[in-house]
């Protein structure tokens, strides 16, 4: 089959599309042969060769997919071949076909494109897991969330918004902003303007938010805190601005704030099994409704995916970059 590959790590042309041998199928797994997949900003790290793979992991980068189920594992339940499955993968996106446990897997929503689908199950599930299971999101609450432009902050607005939680989120350019109000953001900060702690409190009226949901990690960490509600919880998911920083404790204990750190990609099969569960009983309705399509910004060939790794790096874009594979 067709993949994008390299021979050592480095800069956007190492990745060249190539042939390489399907993966082979176990037990529990689907095959799906991949009509999108999208790039996460962790493809870039992979690339190189700053974030290696899970072992057992395909070493072929991407982290979702979506396509036809064109084999089943002999103790695979509930998919059909034929049908159109959206997935979370460890790795092997950028290809013709991937292989994943079957509890990873999503039915395709009738209302979702290819592309929609492949753009969908990174960014919705760690959104999910973070603010709703970790951060124990409830109706009412608020949140405060790094990056809304990005694949995942755009996600955690459409999450935050069909949960009926208030939204805050920050974001680099004015524009950015803008299109993170029109999506649902209750508020939008730009974080280049000046420290965002003082305004999270303003717009809360001194209270604080419920939940941060943070990728840039060092850089944040005091005014994350600062930004929290009593018994507020920041939970890390990226360390994109360092990870050493001091931390004021004195603020951790009498506020009863919890520091959660989180990957979704190194979780086991039966613990991304459990994530898929819990967020199709939670949002199943609303997805099956039409109403948490991915934000995509472009879609670019397979071949091109270095194009989209620069796209990322640039941070130009807003929402996802899908790779069409087919
Ligand atoms: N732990 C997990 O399980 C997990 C899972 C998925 C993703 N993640 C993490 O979540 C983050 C978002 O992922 P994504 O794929 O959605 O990313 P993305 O679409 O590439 O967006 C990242 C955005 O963050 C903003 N940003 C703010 N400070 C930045 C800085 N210092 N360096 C670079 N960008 C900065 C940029 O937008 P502005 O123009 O607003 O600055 C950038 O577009 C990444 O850190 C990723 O590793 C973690």
């Amino acid at each position: 089959m067709k993949a994008i590959i390299y021979e050592q790590p480095g800069a956007e042309d190492v990745l060249t599309l190539g042939e390489v041998p399907a993966p082979p199928l176990g037990p529990e797994e689907l095959r799906i042969r991949v009509a999108a997949t999208a790039v996460n900003r962790a493809d870039l790290l992979q690339r190189q060769g700053l974030y290696p793979p899970p072992p057992a992991a395909s070493p072929i980068l991407g982290l979702e997919c979506a396509g036809e189920v064109v084999e089943i594992g002999s103790a695979v339940s509930g998919w059909k071949i034929g049908e159109r499955a959206m997935a979370l993968l460890a790795g092997g996106g950028y290809a013709q076909e991937a292989v994943v446990h079957y509890g990873s897997a999503l039915h395709v929503p009738s209302v979702f494109s290819d592309e929609e689908a492949g753009a969908f199950p990174e960014v919705f599930l760690t959104a999910f897991l973070n603010l709703f299971l970790l951060g124990e999101l409830k109706a009412g609450g608020i949140a405060l969330i790094h990056g809304g432009g990005s694949g995942v902050g755009t996600a955690a607005i459409r999450l935050l918004r069909e949960a009926g939680v208030r939204c805050l989120v920050t974001a680099g350019s004015d524009g950015k902003c803008r299109r993170c109000r029109d999506l649902g953001a209750d508020v939008a900060i730009n974080y280049r303007a000046g420290d965002f702690a003082p305004q999270v409190r303003e717009v809360t009226a001194g209270a604080g938010v419920d939940v941060v949901l943070d990728a840039i990690g060092g850089k944040y960490l005091a005014s994350n805190l600062q930004s929290l509600a009593v018994d507020g919880r920041l939970v890390i998911i990226g360390l994109m601005g360092g990870a050493k920083a001091e931390i004021d404790l004195a603020s951790v204990l009498l506020r009863r704030l919890r520091v959660i750190g989180s990957t979704l990609r190194m979780r086991s099969a039966q613990d991304k099994a459990q994530i898929v569960a819990s967020f199709l009983a939670r949002f199943g309705a609303a997805l099956a409704a039409g109403r948490l399509p991915p934000v995509i910004d472009r879609v670019l060939p397979l071949e091109q995916a270095a194009e989209g790794h620069r796209v990322l790096k640039s941070s130009v874009h807003f929402g996802k970059v899908v790779l069409r594979v087919l």
